[in-house]
């Protein structure tokens, strides 16, 4: 059982994958950490983004298990990520550790950017979680807030929107919605609607 997960920054994607991977007793794999993981090294060795030869032999050494999401979270490492997704031999490296871990019994919740079109296609469910970039804004500034840490509606709004271009309009396996992934735009729900929409869609393509 596979399920894949993408969407934009911010759209509920990962909470989703998370609580639908404990609901389904299936393992997580949240692959903006791989992306964020060998961006975190290339920026504590101080090299530039762009060195790829370097960010391959980083990915050849990443360990899945290892990756600290309390420490990979953060804003610059975000925006550091998404510029090196767009590595075309990077993310050969990367899409093979992911499609490893995806058919590894009893299979796997996989969410990103490519995970229905690239790393998963033949995904037993895909689903594409979306929301309106106002709402992303808003959700991801009140989280900052309450984790104590600044945040400013209007920038967080315009980095949402440079993410959101960046990582659909780069050429090698940019975010789109694969053609049999069912939408859940989560504008007007709150986490627990979105979850059990999700469920109830995973549900029935299990039965089918
Ligand atoms: O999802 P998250 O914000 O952690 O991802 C960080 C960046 O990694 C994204 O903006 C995107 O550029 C890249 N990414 C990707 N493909 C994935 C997951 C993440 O290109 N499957």
């Amino acid at each position: 059982m596979i399920i894949a997960i993408d969407g934009p920054a911010a759209s509920g994607k990962g909470t989703l994958a998370r609580r639908l991977a404990e609901h389904f007793e299936l393992r997580h794999l949240d692959t903006g950490l791989t992306y964020r993981a060998v961006a975190a090294a290339l920026l504590a060795k101080g090299l530039p983004l762009g060195d790829e030869d370097v960010a391959l032999e980083i990915a050849r050494n990443l360990d899945l298990a290892h990756m600290d999401k309390s420490i990979l979270s953060s804003h610059e490492i975000g925006e550091a990520a998404s510029r090196i997704a767009v590595l075309g031999g990077l993310r050969e490296e990367l899409v093979a550790l992911q499609k490893s871990f995806a058919n590894t019994p009893p299979g796997a919740v996989l969410d990103g950017r490519d995970i229905g079109t690239v790393v998963c296609p033949d995904a037993d469910v895909k689903l594409f979680v979306t929301a309106s970039v106002e709402a992303r804004a808003r959700r991801r500034t009140d989280e900052m807030l309450s984790k104590g840490q600044e945040a400013e509606f209007s920038s967080v709004l315009d980095d949402l929107k440079r993410r959101d271009a960046r990582d659909s309009e780069r050429t090698v396996a940019p975010m789109r919605q694969a053609e049999d992934a069912h939408l859940l735009d989560t504008t007007e729900m709150d986490i627990e609607s979105a979850f059990k929409t999700a469920v109830d869609i995973v549900s029935r393509a299990r039965l089918s």
